[in-house]
């Protein structure tokens, strides 16, 4: 038999025992829990929430935002729970806040409100931090973008690939009239100059033979002056032809050629020596070499490399110009910069300059090509060029390579 007040005990027992299993519930909850009054105050709290704000519940209970949060996210928060008790609506709400050790992060707080038996209202919130998710996200989001420009770098170098077979094929079936026909030239003139030795001394005798109209002599006279003449433009012609071979020869092959030990600063000369023709005129050569070491390269390649860039810095000096090269070693690297104070290049074009076949040039001034060999052989060499210009002031082209070559393994001998 149970009296009165064994069952007072038990409905206190049962009471005690039913709120200390609901403690253990919200607290067992792992997101961060909170239940404010209605003058924005803490009154419940579980476990996880403590945890994310860095104090034990005795610190926070009765205490607000504003006593832990800089002012303006206090605000933010303040602002939410008030529309909340207004509205009466739940809010979802994605916030951001600066933790105990100064961290800032990113929550979605879900809060709702709860009237209690006696009307008093409060709000029920539930945080669930999104900052790892959030950073996660982020995380893929630029392993994404990165995929993405990884992508279109392999169609952009299949293109390539299709396009060097395409320029191979071309520069193979060019190659061997353009040499013959250079071949012949040498020879043409060699004939023609020999002709024109007996020419001058015939001319004088020519109106005496009766079966020569005159007219037909003196148009000789002409082709006979015309001749050197067409034959130099024409030689000048074979020439460019042999140097777009040459380009499309290397665009096709940038690896062609071995890998050895050398002296930079000799195939720079080089390059200068051959170009000399293009550059004596107006151009001002100043060389700033520094001390560098030997550097693994493709010497071939190089002197490429650098003719190209000669050429076009000459080209973009109108009349008179300097260009400026220097070199300098900086630990297992080796610099070259090419400076001109020609043109310069637009803003909207800059970013095409090593695309094969892009050209400011009229139509038999460039091809397009000397750029993309450039680049081409400069990234087999594993090194780097990039172009920073103004117009008006010129262009400076600035090559960094591996002192060691490819690979940086120096080795010293490579068939490539
Ligand atoms: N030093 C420079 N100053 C100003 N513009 C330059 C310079 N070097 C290159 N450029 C610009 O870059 C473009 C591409 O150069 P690239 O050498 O690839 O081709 P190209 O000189 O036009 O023709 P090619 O070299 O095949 O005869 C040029 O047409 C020119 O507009
Ligand atoms: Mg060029």
């Amino acid at each position: 038999m149970h009296g009165p007040c064994s069952h007072q005990r038990a409905v206190t027992e049962a009471v005690e025992n039913t709120s200390e299993y609901l403690k253990q519930i919200i607290n067992s909850v792992a997101d961060p829990l909170f239940v404010k009054d209605r003058k924005h105050r803490w009154i419940l709290l579980n476990q996880a929430f403590c945890d994310f704000m860095g104090h034990p519940s005795s610190k926070l209970i009765g205490k607000s935002d504003y006593d832990f949060f800089p002012k303006k996210e206090a605000d933010v928060f303040w602002q939410k729970d008030e529309e909340v008790f207004q509205t009466g609506q739940e809010n979802v709400n994605e916030e951001f806040f600066t933790d105990g050790t100064g961290s800032r992060r990113v929550i979605i707080t879900k809060k709702t409100i709860y009237t209690g038996p006696s009307g008093e209202q409060c709000i029920v919130g539930i945080i669930r931090d999104m900052t790892d998710i959030k950073r996660t996200t982020e995380e893929l989001r630029s392993a994404y973008e990165k995929l993405v420009a990884l992508q279109s770098r392999l169609i952009q170098s299949e293109k390539m690939a299709s396009l060097g077979q395409l320029a191979a094929g071309i520069a193979h079936e060019i190659n061997n009239p353009t040499a013959y026909i250079i071949s012949n030239l040498d020879m043409f003139q060699e004939y023609q100059s020999q002709v024109q030795k007996c020419f001058r001394i015939v001319a004088p005798y020519l109106s005496t033979i009766k079966e020569l109209p005159q007219d037909q002599s003196k148009k000789l006279g002409e082709i006979m002056e015309d001749l050197p003449v067409l034959i130099c433009e024409t030689a000048q012609g074979a020439q460019r032809i042999k140097k777009i071979v040459q380009d499309l020869k290397v665009f096709a092959h940038p690896t062609e050629g071995t890998l050895e030990y050398g002296d930079l600063h000799a195939c720079i000369d080089r390059a200068i020596d051959i170009m000399a023709g293009e550059l004596k005129y107006k151009i001002k050569l100043v060389r700033e070499y520094g001390h560098l070491p030997l550097v693994c390269f493709r010497e071939q390649q190089m002197l490429q490399v650098f003719m190209n860039l000669l050429s076009n810095a000459a080209q973009a000096i109108e009349t008179n110009g300097t260009i400026k090269i220097k070199t300098w070693p900086h630990g297992k690297e080796v610099h070259i910069e090419i400076s001109d104070n020609g043109q310069g290049i637009a803003p909207d074009v800059i970013s095409k300059i090593f695309d094969p076949f892009f050209t400011t040039k009229s139509v038999g001034q460039g091809t397009g090509l000397g750029l993309s060999v450039v680049h081409g052989i400069i990234t087999k060499h594993q090194g780097t060029i990039n172009a920073v210009s103004q117009v008006g002031e010129g262009a400076v082209f600035h090559i960094k390579l591996l002192r060691d070559g490819p690979g940086g393994s120096g080795v010293k001998k490579e068939q490539a």
